[in-house]
């Protein structure tokens, strides 16, 4: 099965970037499944349910989250309750939506999908992503041998160290949330690709998304400033997974990094 995950969809320029790209990519890809993460579609904070609706159309089967799953607030997260839209599996009982699905291809193929937040340098407190996980990949596996984990997390060690805990135990461990990619994909001993963070797919001239000169200005001043999503320079960032069918195990994994022009005469 060829997964291709897209990190971080960020605002306008990462929703324009997917409507122009990912068909041809799924395409020339020869992709089965596509998993993105959507926590800043909606101008760099939160999802919405007109949001997961376009993500779906562009092409994304299941939609993954983080930190900024619930940033807007008074929204109706009823949409949450869909199978195809996740947030993170470990945050506290009581929060609307869910953590893990499956998705079933028209072939009779499936693939489980795991979102699952961390805690170093993370405001939130979430349960712990390393015990979540172990639990939420044996429920998976009564269904379906590919399982793909999209591990929202800042520490590099804390998302290296889920991936070697959890090595053979999983198909892929694809971080996201710092909104920048790392060259570090690989296939860990027992069969687990990894790696750190897949990017953004969004303005790449910008500061992990936002206009540069507010969060300058936040870092010299040291109060409260408003971000603005920039949409300067679209790039699309993310890996294609392929995986052994019956085992599993990742056979091979490949960053993209893409820089977009848009045609805007068209
Ligand atoms: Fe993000
Ligand atoms: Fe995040």
């Amino acid at each position: 099965m060829k997964i291709l995950f897209i990190g971080d969809i960020f605002g306008n320029t990462g929703r324009r970037v997917l409507a122009e790209r990912l068909p041809s990519i799924i395409n020339d890809f020869g992709i089965d499944v596509c998993v993105g993460n959507g926590e800043n579609v909606s101008g760099g904070r939160g999802m919405t349910k007109n949001y997961f609706r376009k993500l779906r159309k562009y092409g994304l089967n299941v939609i993954t989250g983080g930190n900024h799953s619930f940033s807007i607030e008074d929204k109706d997260f009823s949409f949450m309750g869909e199978p195809q839209v996740l947030r993170p599996i470990n945050y506290p009982q009581g929060n609307i939506g869910h953590g893990s699905t499956i998705h079933t291809l028209e072939d009779g193929r499936s693939i489980g999908v795991i979102n699952l937040i961390g805690r170093t340098f993370m405001h939130e407190i979430p349960d712990c992503p390393f015990r979540v996980c172990i639990d939420a990949i044996n429920e998976l596996k009564q269904k379906t041998p590919i399982i793909l984990i999209d591990f929202h997390a800042e520490a590099s060690s804390e998302k290296a160290a889920l991936a070697w805990h959890i090595d053979g135990m999983a198909s892929a461990v694809i971080g996201t949330h710092t909104h920048v990619q790392t060259a570090d994909e690989r296939i860990l001993p027992k069969g687990t690709a990894f790696i750190t963070d897949a990017g953004m797919t969004g303005p790449e001239a910008s500061i992990i998304g936002m206009k540069p000169e507010g969060v300058i200005k936040k870092y010299l001043l040291q109060t409260y400033v408003r971000f603005e999503p920039s949409e300067e320079g679209a790039m699309l960032n993310g890996v294609i997974v392929d995986v052994d069918d019956v085992s599993g195990k990742a056979l091979s994994i490949s960053r993209i990094f893409e820089r977009v022009t848009f045609d805007d005469t068209l």
